[in-house]
């Protein structure tokens, strides 16, 4: 028997996600500078709990994440009933784009936007477009050009991976006001913790000034440590909130994963700890990478985007670092070719890694 079974054409057309890579042929020792991790790992105190929830795993999770919810709230004086937990933030990206959009609609996006977007887009069957940058940075009257009766939602992260650029809450203000009512406009906070820019906002104030028309989103997985848990939340109004509810995963957010959340969101010392290690280290590896000729992004999330003289020399530096067990994110899929993005590590491999581009270079 032949099968004629086939999946529809719009899921052909998705290129699937290229995580970081974790691992380098050949080599034993591996530093994983690719994924925009936590150098510093989880709190103590979310470690203890995902400890303590193992005494349970007989047991489903309460469904709706409702400790994670209330911590939440309780954290960022939030209405509990408007969050919407998921496994990571990448799944409510996909739960908003089959909620809202589906074949003959548009999602839009900015050109270095995170892939995951477009993704999400395809996979609904809705077109994925996307508008042009100016000095790798989301240009606001760009995606308001690209606007059209058929455009659903858009999606902005800010800070942007992975270039790190990010965007006055007056702009993205801007943005919302001059967008049709019928477009829901996706704040995508992964990085919002790392930043210190006093005309930053992520957004959430927005959520009820503009009651159903933004959503915020968030994450464990970056300044929390707790990539490997899956938890990321939705801040959106109550409306928008039950549609997410019937589409999400029942129990998608495990019971280590809601206990460890819950302690990882109490311990500000932790998270303080995290973003001071990042204040120190981003502006360390910016300089010195940019002491060695590579052109430097401004960002503010976890990582630096070090642009190479060309696609070529970037590939070269790339086998040269995983060469000796560092893996930064090539970005040919996100038209970089000439970048890497690095995440900011641990001093000792922030140093490592600037010497051997050192040494790159200097044969360059
Ligand atoms: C901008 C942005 N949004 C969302 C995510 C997804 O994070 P998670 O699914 O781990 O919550 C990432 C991860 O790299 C990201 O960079």
């Amino acid at each position: 028997m032949t099968s004629t079974v086939k999946p529809l054409s719009h899921v052909m057309d998705i290129e699937p996600y290229l995580p970081g890579d974790s691992a380098v042929e050949g080599v034993t020792r591996v530093i994983k500078m690719s994924s925009n991790e936590s150098p510093l790992g989880p709190s103590p105190a979310a470690k203890q709990a995902a400890e303590g929830a193992l005494a349970e795993l007989e047991r489903y999770p309460e469904s709706s994440a409702r400790i994670v919810r209330e911590a939440l709230a309780e954290r960022y004086g939030l209405d509990a009933l408007r969050i919407v937990c998921e496994a990571g933030s990448e799944q409510l990206i996909n739960l908003i784009a089959r909620c809202y959009a589906g074949p003959g609609d548009e999602i839009l996006f900015s050109a270095h936007g995170f892939v995951a977007y477009k993704i999400a887009a395809l996979s609904c069957g809705a077109k994925p477009v996307s508008a042009p940058e100016t000095n790798l940075t989301t240009d606001v009257d760009a995606l308001l050009a690209l606007v059209s009766e058929r455009t659903r939602i858009l999606f902005l992260a800010n800070p942007n991976n992975p270039t790190g650029t990010c965007l006055p809450v007056a702009e993205i203000t801007r943005l919302r006001e001059k967008l049709p009512e019928s477009v829901l406009l996706v704040l995508d906070g992964a990085y919002a913790e790392y930043v210190d820019k006093e005309d930053y906002s992520a957004g959430l104030e927005m959520v009820t000034e503009y009651p159903g028309n933004v959503v915020v989103l968030r994450t464990f997985s970056k300044i929390y440590g707790l990539a490997a848990l899956r938890v990321g939340w939705s801040y959106s109004s109550r409306a928008l909130a039950m549609a997410l509810h019937r589409l999400r995963g029942v129990f998608t957010v495990s019971t280590i994963a809601q206990k460890a959340a819950v302690a990882a969101v109490t311990d500000l010392e932790h998270e303080n700890l995290a973003r001071e290690h990042n204040a120190r280290w981003r502006p360390w590896l910016n300089q010195k990478l940019s002491e060695l000729g590579l052109t430097m992004t401004e960002s503010h999330g976890n990582f630096v985007l070090a642009g190479f003289a060309s696609q070529e020399i970037a590939t070269e530096a790339d086998f040269h670092l995983r060469s000796n067990g560092v893996i930064t994110r090539t970005l040919r899929e996100y038209g970089l070719g000439d970048c890497l993005r690095i995440t900011v590590g641990v001093e000792e491999h922030n140093r490592l890694l600037v010497g051997l581009l050192q040494e790159f270079m200097a044969g360059k």
